[in-house]
Parts: C-alpha cells; structure tokens; sequence
C-alpha cells in the first residue's frame, strides 16, 4: 500500500520505502563484515519486524538462518509494561550460536531489555540487535543496539511492518500516524 493511499491518516511521511530499503542496504554490509565466517541465527519479533527481517535477509551475502519469537506484554495492550509472556518460542537451539535479533522499533526499550536477558539465559556465543528505528526520547531503560536504521521523534509511526490496531502494516514507507485516528493520547506512550 503507498503512502498516498493513507494520506488522510498521516500527518508526515518520515521514510519512503527507497530510502528504508537504502538504508538497510548499508546495514547490510556491516553485519556482513562483522559475521563473516560464522554461524548466525536471525531472530525477529512477531509481527512488526517481519518487514525487516525479510527485506535484511534477502540484502545479506551469507547463509542466514531465521526463527521467529512472539512475546506479549502485560497490562494495557498498547504500552509496553517490561512484564513479557512469550506466545511463541523459538523453535531452535540458541546455545553456542551467534544471535541476531531484528527489532522493527525501539520505544521504552523495555521489551527488547526483556528479551536479551531471556535469549542470553540460552548461552548463545553472543547477541546484537538491529533495529530499523529508534526513539531516543523514549528510551527508559538504555539498551546495547549496535545496529541502528533510523533515530525517529518520540511521535506514533505506522508502516513498514509497525500497526495501528493490526492496520497500516503493508503501508510502504514509515510516516507519523494522524492524532485524529487514535484520538488525541499516542497510543503507546
Ligand atoms: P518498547 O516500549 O518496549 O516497545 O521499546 C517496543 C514495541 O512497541 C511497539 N511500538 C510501536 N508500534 N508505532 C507502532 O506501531 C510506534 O510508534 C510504536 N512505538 C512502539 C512496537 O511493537 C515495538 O516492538
Ligand atoms: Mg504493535
């Protein structure tokens, strides 16, 4: 779906899938100079980061093997509390592998912080993260990203695999979602 066919829904368009795809490109290259050679397992989290993993994986160089995990948050459905439940787990063994884990978008960072400890309790030989964005403002607990598409404002974004309510998703390109839409409060802050 363009981003034209959202455009009443949006109040700015931030990256358009060409520039998303360019940007990817470039991480791309970096994760394949510092995973040469080795054994890499590429974990992303349902459903946002499906976009990401598949775009970053088919710009990768090397064999890379894919799992995914889905994780849920307690409390209210929209902000993220750091309680996490996991509804599906991986299916493969992490022990002695090199982990990495695609995150669509770092808000509070609080589940990512969640998931790391989890994963590392797995004795993989190490763990990065890439995550596509990233907002600074946001951060409450510091988390260790050593791949970063795009630093965003703290404002609620919808598209490339990020939702309002499970919509927007397969709008092409990230943009600021309307407060008229959620009315009024960012519905994840
Ligand atoms: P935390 O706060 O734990 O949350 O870093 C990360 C997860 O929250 C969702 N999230 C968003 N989803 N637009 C969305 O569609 C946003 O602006 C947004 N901010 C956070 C997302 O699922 C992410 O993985
Ligand atoms: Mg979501």
């Amino acid at each position: 779906m363009e981003l034209r066919d959202v455009e009443s829904d949006i109040t700015e368009v931030l990256f358009s899938e060409e520039q998303i795809q360019g940007r990817l490109a470039e991480l791309a290259r970096e994760i394949e100079r510092d995973y040469e050679g080795k054994d890499v397992l590429i974990i992303a989290v349902l459903k946002g980061a499906v976009m990401v993993l598949s775009d970053l994986v088919r710009e990768l160089k090397f064999h890379a093997h894919i799992d995914f995990m889905a994780v849920s948050s307690y409390g209210s459905s929209t902000k993220s509390s750091g309680v996490v439940r996991i509804v599906k787990d991986l299916d493969a063994e992490i022990a002695g592998r090199h982990v990495l884990i695609v995150e669509d978008i770092i808000d509070s960072g609080l589940t990512l912080n969640w998931l790391i400890g989890n994963l590392e309790s797995r004795g993989p030989a190490s763990i990065e993260v890439v995550a596509m964005f990233r907002k600074p403002e946001a951060i409450k607990e510091p988390v260790d990203v050593k791949y970063v598409g795009y630093d965003i404002p703290p404002a609620f974004v919808i598209g490339y695999g990020l939702d309002y309510n499970e919509d927007y998703r397969n709008v092409r390109g990230l943009a600021v979602l309307a407060p008229h839409v959620y009315g009024g409060e960012d519905p994840h802050a």
